[in-house]
């Protein structure tokens, strides 16, 4: 059995993310291909309670570096239990958010040593790493202004734990993902997500495409 293909989708708050999952998949099962889809932090029973435990408001204080372990915490049960289960027996994993998200929030958002986060991704992973990694990239101020959209009409006044930082953190996140994403041009593809959204989804429903074909070679 051929090993399925890792996927990967980041990008900062109100990128979008969730409506080009939709496409990925829509794109992979197309090409007759079995998708799983998943996200981070989250994707299976015990990742969910971490996620809320992750993006939950509360009075005690969430040192940085409890919410960096946390994250690989529930990426360790992540990929033991579903992403390389999935892979191993061929099936493609489409995953919102991944390592490259800890990167970029814990790491260049926080000010997190890039060097611990390569420890634990060293140690967690094993050296495993997404096959691809689109990355939605769109200037912070018009990403917040659709997330905000988004949270009113999902009623949901305050954001969470992560939507609550200030425009600067963003910056930073969007800096640190541009800054992977050019030192790795053959695992990510960056995609203009300040396009209207039908671009957004043909540009990445092209890109799909083209990793599909490049499979077959
Ligand atoms: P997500 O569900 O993708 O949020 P959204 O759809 O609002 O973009 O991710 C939840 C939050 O977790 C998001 O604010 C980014 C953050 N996050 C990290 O800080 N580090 C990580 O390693 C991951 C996977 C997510």
């Amino acid at each position: 059995m051929t090993p399925g293909k890792f996927i990967t989708l980041e990008g900062g708050e109100g990128v979008g993310k969730s409506t080009q999952v939709d496409a990925v998949r829509s794109e992979l099962q197309a090409a007759g291909l079995e998708v799983v889809v998943t996200r981070e932090p989250g994707g299976t029973p015990r990742a969910e309670r971490i996620r809320e435990i992750l993006l939950a408001n509360s009075d005690e204080a969430m040192p940085e570096s409890c919410e960096l372990l946390l994250m690989f915490a529930a990426r360790a049960t992540h990929l033991h239990n579903l992403i390389l289960p999935s892979l191993k027996r061929g099936a493609w994993v489409v995953c919102d958010r991944f390592t490259d998200a800890s990167y970029a929030y814990q790491g260049y958002g926080r000010g997190l040593s890039l060097q611990h986060i390569a420890q634990l991704e060293q140690w967690v992973q094993q050296g495993r790493q997404p096959d691809l990694t689109l990355l939605l990239d769109a200037p912070v101020e018009l990403a917040m202004q659709r997330a905000r959209a988004r949270n009113s009409t999902q009623g949901q006044a305050q954001g969470d734990r992560f939507e609550q930082e200030a425009h600067a953190f963003f910056e930073r996140v969007r800096e640190g993902y541009r800054v992977r994403a050019a030192a790795d041009t053959t695992r990510f593809r960056m995609i203009d997500a300040s396009q209207p959204l039908a671009n957004v989804t043909d540009a990445v429903r092209t890109t799909i495409r083209q990793f599909i074909a490049q499979q077959s070679i």
